[in-house]
């Protein structure tokens, strides 16, 4: 299942030519310190979304669940808790983030059911109908060709097996769209900027205000091949849960 190992972080910095905004060397840069920067930032409310994504997935028994922009690992380790038979392989760019996933995954021991590998969702080195579900929490912003990484999934995921992507964005009207905006637009790179440096958290207002409207992502899942995309708004819809089906075949 494995692409390549995750065994020596990359220690990326703004000073290489490569650093690119959204991309894996940004996150290595943050990878130490993402898990507190999202609990603060998220005022702890992506736990509930993660869980709410995680029983979308919808795994059967003794299943195989891909996990693309895996991070830190945060879902892939709740996927492999709620479905206990389960295998989970976590692909990222980003080997700094995939090492504190690693050092997750052995204190929570189950190193022997999630796999974590460097790869990028736009170009999966992974054979066509090879997984049963597939989640992305908070990646697919970052991801510079949507329409690939999401035909990608409907490459890899076997007919019917279940999709569920997590992201965020700024509402765009309403009482909730003035407060998320004040969140949004102030604290997060108010917050983020004193525990990591701007440029990653300006990144993350840039990125969620850039994010495509519901409809046009909808739209975007659909012409990728995914069957019944769907959105639900979560945290003042801050937060989209878009799941759907993989097609029978392509
Ligand atoms: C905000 S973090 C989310 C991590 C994790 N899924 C979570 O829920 O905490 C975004 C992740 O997207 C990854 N990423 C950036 N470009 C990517 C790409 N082309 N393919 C897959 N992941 C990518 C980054 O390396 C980073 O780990």
């Amino acid at each position: 299942m494995t692409e390549q190992p995750t065994s020596s972080p990359v220690q990326a910095t703004q000073a290489d030519p490569d650093w690119e905004l959204g991309s894996g060397q940004m996150f290595d840069s943050i990878a130490q310190r993402y898990d507190l920067l999202n609990r603060v930032l998220s005022m702890g409310l992506d736990r509930g979304w993660r869980k709410k994504a995680v029983r979308a997935l919808q795994v059967p028994s003794a299943g195989r669940v891909l996990d693309l922009a895996s991070g830190t690992a945060d879902i892939a380790i709740a996927v492999a808790r709620h479905y206990s038979d389960c295998e989970v392989l976590g692909v990222d760019p980003s080997a700094g983030m995939l090492a504190v996933g690693m050092e997750k995954l052995q204190r929570a021991k189950l190193q022997d059911r999630v796999e974590l590998t460097v790869g990028d969702a736009q170009a999966l080195k992974l054979e066509d109908n090879s997984f049963d579900a597939c989640s992305m929490a908070f990646g697919i912003r970052n991801v510079p060709d949507r329409g690939a990484a999401l035909a990608e999934i409907a490459r890899v995921v076997r007919g019917g097996g279940q999709i569920a992507i997590l992201e965020l964005s700024t509402p765009r009207s309403g009482l909730q769209a003035w407060a998320s905006r004040i969140h949004v637009e102030h604290i997060v790179p108010m917050v983020g900027g004193l525990l990591s440096g701007p440029e990653a958290y300006q990144h993350l207002r840039d990125s969620m205000n850039a994010f495509p409207s519901d409809e046009d992502f909808l739209a975007m899942m659909a012409a990728a091949g995914l069957k019944q995309p769907q959105v639900q708004r979560l945290g003042l819809g801050v937060c989209g849960l878009f799941t759907a089906s993989a097609p029978e075949s392509l």
